[in-house]
């Protein structure tokens, strides 16, 4: 009788092996369960043994893929196979306990799954979410950089209040991405009035701020230090600097008191560390206000609030262009012909993508006081005095 029985179970690890072999990524759980209804070939306590054997076997597999596969996609895929094989199974066993048995797994697999699935998604968002549920204050945001920040922001979760002084261009980039995300607001970022009252606008509207895009700037006249017009001169301090020392008191305010761990990016540019790239207003200030993220970084890390910079070489965006009176492609021209790193044209999306990477906690949780320079190289190579060749 026994042998009879070991006989039976071992025709139907060769039935369910040959069940489960459809697919060739489950090929080592096929060994697996062969092993495992081995195993239970030594039970004694007939048929039913091997049902609950099965029912361990699939719960068993899928904690390891949950451990070994990085993909929610992938152990869905394997769920629907092991689905399969309970089903299949139930049609070569079929006496009630292991129906029972088998019933039981199948949904201790889809128990497993959907915890995984909630698991994973809480704490490693997918690359198409990394801001979900964040709300971010950008300023600058009707054009250029900062009108593509909002878009990239938008398209990863974010709750966005896109500030600027050209109006009706916000409006319309704000309405071009729908009301649900974005929300514009006017915002004058010298007046320090106006900046208090768009951090209080967004409290009101969203609760809390967990990112501060500072991007708004000026470049001012482009005259040579002979000629240097101090109001102009002012002018850009006031935008550059001032302006973004007052988005960074007002809502490290507001993150202070949310207790919100917050990241509060700026806007700096290849100009902040040499000489001779922009005008002299422009280069100050941005050498400034380097040196404000610093100094608010070694402050805020207190509160776990990260501050970093990100500096651009040229991209063409109507700040460049009205500077130069140039056309967006003759910027790009004049800016590949400049650039280190050959090949690639500097793109506004490029400098969101560096905004989204210090915006999220995923990837840059650590990361502060740093200042992200996206110029392929141009600020660290001078090839003036070089013997490589160019
Ligand atoms: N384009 C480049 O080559 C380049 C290079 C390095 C750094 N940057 C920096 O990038 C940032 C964004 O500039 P961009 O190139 O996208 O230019 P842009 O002109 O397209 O955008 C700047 C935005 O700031 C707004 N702004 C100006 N003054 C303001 C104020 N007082 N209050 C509120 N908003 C104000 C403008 O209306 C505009 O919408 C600036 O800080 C600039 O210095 C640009």
């Amino acid at each position: 009788m026994e042998g009879e029985v070991r006989e039976r179970r071992g025709d139907d690890a060769a039935k369910l092996s040959a069940a489960v072999h459809g697919g060739d990524e489950v090929e080592h759980d096929v060994l697996r369960t062969r092993h495992m209804l081995q195993h239970g070939e030594h039970a004694s306590e007939g048929d039913a043994e091997v049902g609950h054997v099965i029912a361990m076997w699939i719960t068993e597999s899928l904690s390891h893929a949950v451990a070994t596969f990085s993909s929610i996609a992938e152990c869905q895929h394997l769920v629907e196979r092991w689905k399969l094989v309970g089903r299949r199974k139930m049609r070569i066993h079929n006496s009630e306990k292991q129906h029972h048995h088998t019933l039981v797994s199948i949904l201790l697999v889809q128990i497993l799954l959907d915890a995984t699935v909630i698991r994973r998604s809480w704490y490693i968002p997918s690359l198409s979410s990394r801001l979900e549920g964040k709300v971010a204050l950008i300023t600058g945001a009707a054009s250029g950089i900062g009108e593509e920040t909002v878009r990239l922001f938008a398209e990863h979760g974010a709750l966005i209040v896109a500030t600027d002084i050209q109006d009706e261009q916000g409006h319309r980039v704000a309405a071009s991405i729908g009301s649900e995300r974005v929300t514009y607001h006017h915002c004058d970022v010298r007046d320090e009035n106006q900046v208090e009252e768009t951090i209080n606008f967004t409290l009101e509207k969203h609760g809390r701020i967990d990112v501060l895009f500072s991007n708004a700037g000026v470049i001012g006249s482009l005259s040579g230090i002979l000629d240097l017009d101090l109001n102009e001169f002012d002018n850009t301090m006031a935008t550059n600097v001032r302006g973004v020392a007052a988005t960074i008191k007002h809502t490290a305010r507001a993150m202070v008191a949310k207790s919100t761990r917050g990241s509060i990016i700026c806007t700096t540019s290849v100009a902040a560390t040499i000489g001779g790239t922009g005008p002299h207003g422009y280069t100050t200030s941005k050498h400034a206000l380097l040196g404000l993220v610093k100094s608010a970084c070694s402050e805020l890390g207190a509160y776990g609030i990260r501050v970093n910079s990100i500096s651009p070489f040229g991209v063409a965006t109507p700040l460049a262009c009205k500077a130069f009176n140039f056309e967006p492609e003759q910027v790009e021209a004049n800016s590949c012909s400049q650039a280190n790193l050959k090949g690639v044209v500097l793109k506004a999306r490029h400098i969101a993508e560096a905004a989204l990477f210090l915006a999220s906690d995923d990837a840059a949780v650590y990361i502060s006081g740093h200042n992200l320079v996206v110029d392929g190289g141009f600020s660290v190579v001078n090839r003036s005095y070089s013997f490589t060749p160019a």
